[in-house]
């Protein structure tokens, strides 16, 4: 089979044929419709997380994937052949962008019927990690104003809808460009971050969801209420600076987890947007990846093998 595969730290992935992965005790084979990118594969595959996440090379790229069971290893109970799948696979293992993949049967969820298998590849990192920090560690509720950085990138689209089902007051930086797209997510005020200093445009905010770090982490406590939560997912953040502001400060670390994944797969069902910035064949998979790693993706980018 096909495979996008990390050969060494710090180079590009390329396509190569590798075996076809065999099934053992516990394990499914899954066809894979879709995989998804993420800027994690990225920094995996430069070697800025090799404390978390070491691999060996070579390594095949990519935690996201939906497809259907093509075979089923021995032990196995539950699933049956042709069923339809998502996961995400251990960042260590990866596997996802192939065409096929094997992964441990109890990591799996059935697929969300609301969109198509492939796209539905998007939801298992980014879906998962925005329903982590709204819900889990932001506990958003109805009336609260939330600052979402990056609304239009894999993780903001889905944390603007889901702070908007809560009924809180969305706010959210994005270019110019991006602003129809986190409108019809359900922003309800949009900065453009490239022209407007966000800090003069919204103030009294309960919560910032932040998917940028850096500069914008620092700026965001300055727009925060007593007592208000900075949320930040790149890296962990200035937990003292925060807390000397009378503010507190919360790191995500996603891990891989069916059961999480299985309530986001819930309510995609009753209505989630998957915003695709594009599909590409496996024969595209590098420049996919590349284009990723600029930082600028409006929405998930898919891989179809
Ligand atoms: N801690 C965890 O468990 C966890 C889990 C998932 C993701 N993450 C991290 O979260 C970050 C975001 O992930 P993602 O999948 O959402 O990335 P992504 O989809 O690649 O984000 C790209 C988006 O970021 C926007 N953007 C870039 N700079 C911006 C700025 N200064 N202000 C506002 N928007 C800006 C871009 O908009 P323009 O094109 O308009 O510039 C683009 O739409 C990454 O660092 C990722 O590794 C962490």
């Amino acid at each position: 089979m096909k495979a996008l595969q990390y050969t060494a730290y710090g180079r590009n992935p390329v396509v190569n044929d590798v075996p076809e992965p065999v099934p053992g005790p516990g394990e499914i084979l899954v066809r894979v419709a879709g995989a998804a990118l993420n800027p994690l594969d990225v920094k995996i595959g430069a070697g800025r997380v090799q404390e978390y996440f070491p691999i060996n090379f070579p390594s095949i790229v990519g935690t996201d994937l939906a497809g259907t069971v093509e075979r089923i290893g021995p032990g196995v109970k539950g699933w049956g052949i042709g069923d339809a799948v998502i996961t995400r696979t251990d960042p260590t293992v990866g596997g996802a962008v192939a065409e096929y993949a094997v992964v441990p049967a109890t990591s799996l969820v059935a697929a969300p019927t609301m969109t198509s298998l492939d796209i539905a590849a998007g939801l298992a990192t980014a879906a998962a990690t925005a329903w982590q920090a709204v819900t889990e560690i932001a506990e958003l509720k109805s009336g609260q104003k939330v600052l979402v950085h990056a609304g239009a990138g894999g993780v903001g689209s889905f944390v603007i809808q889901l702070a908007h089902r809560t009924g809180a007051h969305v706010v959210t930086t994005v270019s110019n460009a991006a602003a129809e797209i986190v409108r019809k997510l359900g922003a309800d005020e949009i900065i453009d971050y490239t022209s407007v200093d966000f800090r003069t445009a919204v103030s009294d905010v309960d919560v910032v969801v932040d998917s940028v770090g850096g500069e914008t982490e620092v700026r965001s406590l300055d727009v925060l209420k007593p007592g208000g939560l900075l949320v930040s997912l790149p890296v962990p953040p200035d937990f003292e600076r925060a807390a000397a502001r009378g503010l507190r400060a919360e790191f995500v670390f996603h891990a891989s987890d069916a059961e999480r994944l299985a309530k986001v797969v819930a309510i995609a069902n009753e209505g989630f947007d998957v915003v695709v910035d594009r599909t590409v064949r496996l024969s595209g998979a590098a420049d996919a990846f590349d284009y990723l790693a600029q930082g600028h993706a409006k929405g998930k980018v898919i891989v179809q093998p």
